[in-house]
This record gives structure tokens, C-alpha cells and sequence, in this order.
């Protein structure tokens, strides 16, 4: 132990979270893509261990909650698409560029600092949009999607590629709460159709 201060340690089995990985591969359809959750340092498991492992499993895709949790991923060499699930500042836009990270965005303040840094760049840069659908704790409220969404639209350096949402309470046996947040994010993505914003992930 390089730290005989610490008395407790856990040990972590990469090859366990491999197996997750092609566990959830194998109930998910083949064009699915699965992303690993590696925030708050993989929750205290490691976030680079984690990542390499989950990416080499067959994951595509790695979530962080802060902008730095993913530059440090970028500058330990990870190369896969990172989506930052938590508030992106506006002076953050540049590093969010910078290192190809794709932000949720949630405030025009932001989404007009990101157009900015990625106006000189040759492909449009994607942003990612997150619904508060009942967690309350996050995202644009289902009534403010579409207009945001249009407004983002009306700047070309940015494409919207995404939509998401977090359950608040998916991992309790009532899943009558989990239930009305699926209908209310079905809801925005059905006024989303109407007015023919289309997102592909
Ligand atoms: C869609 C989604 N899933 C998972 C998470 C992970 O967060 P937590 O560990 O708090 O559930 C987040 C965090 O923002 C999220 O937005």
C-alpha cells in the first residue's frame, strides 16, 4: 500500500465492469450505442481505468459531470465521445471545444459562448439538450424545449445532436414516478416532431 494512512481500500475488477459492459451490449440492440457513466472519478472507482475498460468492452460513449473531469480524460489520451451531463458554464466554452468535449446545454448564454469558439471550426460542433422531466434538479423545463431548440437551430456553428434525461428515482421498485418521467420526455420529443427538430440520438 503506497498510503499506510488509509486502512480500508476497495480493489476494483476491471474485467467485471468489461463484463457489464458486454452484458448490457448484448440486451441492447446492435446499433445501439452504450455510454459508460465515469463522473465523480467513476464513482470513486477511477475514471481512467473505467473509461479503458468500458471503451475496450465496447462502449462508445463516456459521460462526465464536470468540463474537467473531461479534459482530463482527453489529456490522458481517451479519444471516444465524452458528453459532459452537467451545467456547462459559459467561460468554459473554449475547453469545451478545445478538447472535443459534447456539452449539455441548457442556457442561451452558453449556447451563444460555444457558437463563438466553434464559429472557425469546419464542421458544425454538437451540443447535447437536457429535460428536467421530474428530477428537479437539472435541465430546460419540458415548456421551454421547443423554443430553445429553435434558437439553437438559428446558429449554424452548432448542431443539435442529442436529447436526454435522468431519472430520479429509476432504481427504486416504484416505478410509478419513473413511468410519468418517460411520458413527459415523450411529450417534449413529440412536440419536437411536430415542429420538425430533428435529433438523432
Ligand atoms: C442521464 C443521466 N444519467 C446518469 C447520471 C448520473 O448521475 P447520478 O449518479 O446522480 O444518477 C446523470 C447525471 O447528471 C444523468 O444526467
Amino acid at each position: 500500500m503506497a498510503n499506510n494512512t488509509h486502512l480500508t481500500w476497495a480493489e476494483i475488477d476491471l474485467e467485471a465492469i468489461k463484463h457489464n459492459i458486454q452484458a448490457i451490449k448484448s440486451l441492447a440492440s446492435p446499433q445501439t450505442q452504450v455510454m459508460a457513466v465515469v463522473k465523480a472519478n467513476a464513482y470513486g472507482h477511477g475514471a481512467l481505468p473505467v473509461a479503458r475498460a468500458a471503451l475496450q468492452a465496447g462502449a462508445t460513449w463516456l459521460a462526465v459531470n464536470r468540463v474537467n473531469e473531461g479534459i482530463a480524460l482527453r489529456e490522458a489520451g481517451i479519444d471516444a465521445r465524452i458528453l459532459v451531463l452537467g451545467y456547462c458554464p459559459p467561460f468554459q466554452a473554449a475547453n469545451v471545444v478545445r478538447y472535443r468535449l459534447t456539452p449539455a446545454v441548457t442556457t442561451l448564454e452558453t449556447v451563444r459562448a460555444l457558437a463563438k469558439r466553434a464559429a472557425a471550426l469546419p464542421r458544425p460542433f454538437s451540443v447535447h439538450l437536457k429535460i428536467d422531466s421530474g428530477m428537479g434538479r437539472f435541465g430546460l423545463l419540458p415548456d421551454e424545449v421547443v423554443p430553445f431548440a429553435r434558437a439553437l437551430q438559428a446558429m449554424p456553428p452548432l448542431r443539435l445532436e442529442g436529447i436526454f434525461s435522468h431519472f430520479a428515482v429509476a432504481d427504486e421498485s416504484d416505478v410509478d414516478f419513473s413511468r410519468r418521467q418517460l411520458q413527459t420526455f415523450r411529450g417534449v420529443l413529440n412536440a419536437l416532431q411536430k415542429t420538425e427538430i430533428a435529433i438523432p440520438l
